[in-house]
């Protein structure tokens, strides 16, 4: 069994690191003969000291399970399709996986419509397959995030049917049912996010419902003491059969104003999902430091990944819990909704995350599976590689958590209009939805089905998979995808990038972004983008003390050799990595 798992990719080095990792203590591992089996898993945290826990600069790599690799030939990736692409994510250099929902769902929102929270949906696999998928990420010391839908279920979950059953049923609490006005109109005039109202009419029982999604994902009411334990005891459940933690869905919306007013300007004001009827309302903390409490109490450093959306850092700096006690780790969307390089714009968002977080760690991203991917979002069409290259460069050298969306690493891009326009929607693609162009196959080879699956995927492979695709970049020292992995090992192996200061510099130039990340030593690495289709003179200032010494180029695109800033004139979108010594 060992000899299996001492490839060429899991090498002595890489267990001890997976052991190390997930706080594991000291373990034997086996010498290449074999001999000798590691010992079981147990978590001892004591035994193992880190700097900082491992969440605080990890990089987290999403997997939208239907597109990354299908085993079975319906079309549609599944659990054994991740379990059979770990050795690559672990030769990139993922600290974790999030997966989103594989569970049983009717998918009129493609799985984030629950009918089942503690099961695998027959596309998906089985539970035993997600068992193996645990065991084995383990082994590689990948953790794994489940995707956890906590403000709704599907409107097909047992526990809405009985709700909606009579008005007498015990679970009718479980979810929000509001009588109509007296002229019969909803109780309020709020909007949902996916557009109409947020309320639906239920003819049987003659009472409205409420979801802020759509009509097919009902609300459930967190202020009913047994649904609220019920949702707990999914978190067991999946922390019990291996999962890391959560990345939790929707958080701002577990609460609403339970007067239900009107909204006299309900186009207008804050966005739809930002409303302050709707969202981020003060009950919800209570539910996410609970949910801490149940994370961290069990053994092996688990955390919450929250999709939690604000309209100012300092609702971001809330999201962490006032003594840090709720998520851990909070997306921030004020930086990963960016969609264009403007140096001026990143450097009041770098440095917002960096100074108003109180030195919690921020959680950069740019693409999801609602997000158009960066290749598209920022690439202006005649210098995307580059481009992709800059935003690479952001994600993985800041301070913090750093997420990527599969493909990412291969310069994916959405999927054209036209290559979707002629797809039509099928068994398997009942419902087309606007994310689509985002959420196509992984592209792993040039073949025509990019090696995602032997038959017809569900949604199409794109066509730019003859040219980008893993199997080619992997042979190329020049690819996108090296340039992913140089910047994951660099975050790892250099001690500034893995847990050095964030300075902020001035670089001379409006168009050009400039920090660097500082070691105690006063050694380090500095950063210039040049986010300008023109090349670009820098003088950088802003060090404190003595401008350190710079020494020598770490990373450059496109490549350079000597590091020289006196000064210095970066070619159109180039990014540069350069480390500097203290003087
Ligand atoms: C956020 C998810 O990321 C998105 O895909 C989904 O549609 C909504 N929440 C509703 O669950």
């Amino acid at each position: 069994m060992m000899k299996a798992l001492v490839n060429s990719r899991m090498t002595l080095r890489s267990l001890v690191a997976a052991s190390l990792a997930f706080g594991l203590g000291s373990v034997s591992v086996a010498h290449a003969d074999g001999a000798k089996a590691p010992r079981a898993h147990k978590a001892s945290p004591k035994t193992v000291k880190r700097a900082q826990p491992w969440w605080t600069n990890a990089v987290i790599y999403e997997i939208y399970p239907r597109s990354f690799q299908d085993t079975n030939g319906d079309g549609i990736g599944d659990l054994k399709g991740v379990t059979q692409r770990l050795d690559y994510l672990k030769g990139l250099g993922v600290d974790a996986i999030w997966l989103t929902p594989f569970f049983p769902s009717p998918n009129a929102d493609f799985g984030y419509d629950v009918a089942d929270y503690t099961n695998v949906a027959p596309e998906y696999g089985t539970m035993a397959d997600w068992d193996e998928l645990a065991r084995e990420a383990r082994k590689r010391g990948i953790r794994i995030l489940v995707d956890f839908v906590l403000n709704h279920s599907s409107d097909q979950h047992a526990w809405f049917k009985e709700s909606r059953a009579s008005r007498d049923n015990p679970k009718r609490d479980w979810y929000v049912w509001r009588d109509a006005k007296p002229d019969g109109s909803p109780p309020s005039n709020w909007e949902s996010i996916f557009g109409g109202s947020t309320w639906q009419w239920d003819e049987k029982t003659k009472q409205y419902y409420y979801h802020i999604f759509l009509k097919e994902q009902p609300d459930v009411n967190w202020a009913n003491p047994d649904l609220k334990n019920a949702m707990y005891d999914v978190l067991r459940f999946w922390l019990k059969r291996g999962a890391s933690g959560f990345r939790l869905d929707a958080t701002p919306y577990l609460f609403e104003d339970q007067s239900y007013p009107e909204d006299p300007d309900v186009k207008g004001g804050p966005p739809v999902w930002l409303k302050p009827y709707n969202a981020e309302l003060p009950a919800g903390n209570g539910i996410l430091r609970d949910m801490r409490k149940i994370v961290d109490g069990f053994a092996g450093d688990n955390i919450l990944l929250g999709e939690s959306s604000t309209a100012s850092i300092e609702g971001l700096r809330k999201i962490y819990g006032k003594n840090a006690d709720e998520i851990h780790l909070p997306m921030n969307f004020l930086y990963g909704n960016l969609t264009k390089l403007d140096a001026a714009v990143f450097k009041k968002q770098i440095d917002d995350m960096h100074f108003k977080l109180d030195g919690l760690p921020p959680v950069t991203f740019f693409s999801s599976h609602d997000h158009s991917r960066q290749w598209t979002s920022f690439g202006d069409g005649v210098h995307n590689d580059r481009i992709a290259r800059i935003t690479a460069a952001m994600t993985l050298t800041l301070r913090g958590t750093a997420l990527m969306y599969y493909g990412e690493e291969i310069g994916m891009a959405d999927l054209t209009p036209g290559e979707l326009q002629h797809f039509p929607l099928s068994m398997i693609r009942k419902v087309a939805d606007k994310r689509d162009p985002e959420r196509s196959p992984m592209q792993w080879s040039g073949a025509a089905d990019a090696g995602f699956s032997t038959s017809a995927s569900w949604l199409p492979v794109a066509k730019a998979t003859a040219t980008t695709n893993v199997e080619a970049q992997l042979r190329d020292p020049g690819s996108m995808y090296n340039w992913y992995a140089r910047l994951l090992d660099l975050r790892k192996s250099n001690a500034a990038l893995r847990d050095g200061e964030y300075v902020s510099l001035e670089s001379g130039n409006p168009k050009v972004l400039a920090y660097a990340r500082k070691d105690k030593r006063g050694n380090g690495v500095l950063v210039l983008l040049n986010m300008s289709d023109a090349p670009q003179r820098v003088a950088v200032s802003g060090w404190s003390g003595t401008p350190p010494k710079v020494a020598s180029v770490l990373m450059a695109s496109p490549a350079v050799t000597t590091a020289n800033l006196s000064p210095s004139v970066l070619e159109p979108y180039a990014a540069q990595l350069l480390t500097f010594t203290a003087r």
